[in-house]
Order: C-alpha cells, then sequence, then structure tokens
C-alpha cells in the first residue's frame, strides 16, 4: 500500500469527526442518488467509500485496499452500457483531460444511468481564501479546463481544486458541445465550518457532535449564502 494511502487510513482510523463528515455529507449524498444497476467507482484511492459495500467495482490508476480494477479513467476497460451508476470522490480535480474521463464515464453508463460525485469547491469567499493559502493543491483558473488543465505530464495526486467550479459553472451551451452525453441535473455547494473542523486528513480534528452540529446548522443556510461559503460540491449528472 502506498505511503499516502496508509497515511489517511490511519488519520480515517482516528479521526471520529472526519468518518461521520464524510459519512453524513458525502456518503450520504451519493448513496441517496444512486439509481438502479452496477455502481463503477473511480479513484478509489483508500477505498473509503468502497468500504460501505455499495460499489460493485472499485477502480483507480493505481492499487488500494478495495481496487478490484486498476485502470485510468481517460480509457475504462469496461463494455458500453455495463454501469447503472458511476461515482467518485475528489477524483475530477486530478484528471489531466477530464473531457476523455467524461467521455468514458457517458460510453459506461447505460441510458439514464447516473454519475454522482463530490469534489472541493472554491467559493468566492471562504473557498478561495482555504484553497489559496490553507491547502496544499493548486488553486487556479486554466485557460483550457476541458483537455488540458495541467501544463506538463502530472502525477495522479497532483490537483488543482479550482478545476471542479470551472467545469461545472461552464455555459450549458460547452457542456453539450464538450459533453452531449451527460447532462448536470443537480449542483450543490455545501460544508463550510463543519469541514474545517474535521481537521482533514490528520489523525485529530474538532469531537464528532462539534461536526455535526456545525452540519446541522450549515443546512439550514440559505442556498446563496452556502454557495458563497461551501468547500464541497455535490453533483448529478444522467446519461442521455
Ligand atoms: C484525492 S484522492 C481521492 C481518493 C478517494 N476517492 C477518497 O476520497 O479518499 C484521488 C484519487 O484519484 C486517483 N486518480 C488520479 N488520476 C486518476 C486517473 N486518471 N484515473 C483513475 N484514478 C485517478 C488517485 O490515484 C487517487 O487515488
Amino acid at each position: 500500500m502506498s505511503e499516502w494511502i496508509e497515511r489517511h487510513r490511519f488519520a480515517w482510523s482516528r479521526n471520529a469527526g472526519l468518518r461521520g463528515f464524510y459519512a453524513g455529507e458525502i456518503f450520504n449524498r451519493i448513496v441517496s442518488g444512486l439509481g438502479p444497476g452496477p455502481t463503477l467507482e473511480l479513484g478509489s484511492g483508500p477505498g473509503f467509500f468502497a468500504e460501505t459495500g455499495r460499489c460493485d467495482v472499485v477502480t483507480d490508476v493505481a492499487p488500494g485496499p478495495f481496487t478490484n480494477v486498476v485502470c485510468d479513467a481517460l480509457a475504462l476497460p469496461f463494455a458500453d452500457g455495463s454501469f447503472g451508476n458511476v461515482v467518485f470522490i475528489d477524483v475530477l480535480h486530478h484528471l489531466g483531460a477530464p473531457d476523455r474521463a467524461l467521455g468514458e464515464i457517458a460510453r459506461v453508463l447505460r441510458p439514464a444511468g447516473r454519475l454522482l460525485f463530490v469534489e472541493p469547491w472554491v467559493s468566492d469567499v471562504l473557498g478561495w481564501f482555504v484553497y489559496r493559502y490553507l491547502h496544499h493543491e493548486d488553486c487556479a483558473v486554466v485557460a483550457d479546463p476541458w483537455s488540458a488543465p495541467f501544463r506538463s505530464r502530472k502525477d495522479p495526486l497532483d490537483g488543482n481544486n479550482y478545476l471542479p467550479r470551472q467545469l461545472l459553472e461552464i455555459a450549458p451551451t460547452v457542456w453539450a458541445e464538450r459533453c452531449p452525453h451527460l447532462k448536470n441535473v443537480e449542483t450543490e455547494p455545501f460544508a463550510m465550518l463543519s469541514y474545517l473542523a474535521t481537521g482533514g486528513f490528520r489523525a485529530r480534528g474538532a469531537p464528532a457532535s462539534i461536526v455535526r452540529a456545525l452540519s446541522r446548522i450549515e443546512r439550514r443556510l440559505p442556498a446563496a449564502l452556502r454557495r458563497r461559503l461551501a468547500l464541497r460540491v455535490f453533483a448529478r449528472f444522467e446519461r442521455v
């Protein structure tokens, strides 16, 4: 197992607030959005979502504790229409060619199948500050977020946290041209102080009860305010 996976699994085992945040805010959104048919996970890494038992096939470009198929999201080794759902967490902002991955996802989904994911969200106020100054990955607007968001050959763990926002906010006409078979049906920015309170993948964060209380307060905030402050985004697409 690679060093970063061991580190993340250790932090996960020690940090109840982080586990509670993932279960209540991330896994729950994905599981609630699943449709019929088998589920494929991309970029599983340490396998926290795979461990919930909701995936039929678990993949990553590198081996991991729950990975059954090692493959690149840009060239999936599955037949057309094999899956009812494709899911991932924190993978899109690592991809060297999001258009190719989205094309592959559309190809392996059945008609009316679903793509569900959670990614970083660089909201104007809190998101920009946190991802620009407190996070180890890049946070930069790029000229071509579809095909070439990174300047050179990249490691799978190099990321740009701004990418999901850039891709999700691009005019629907551009989506229709670049990714005609995936229709965006929901984009929900969420999580502010609750996410920060987990401490991320550190062994210590705030107690789980505090993280839960913050999540409850944040869910009651008006949608416009959440959009300006959120640090995470959930998106749902349908195969058309
Ligand atoms: C930030 S980690 C997220 C891991 C896991 N989904 C989680 O939430 O803990 C990003 C993952 O994406 C994987 N990844 C990066 N580029 C990929 C690609 N082209 N195809 C498939 N997986 C990729 C990495 O190997 C890594 O496991």
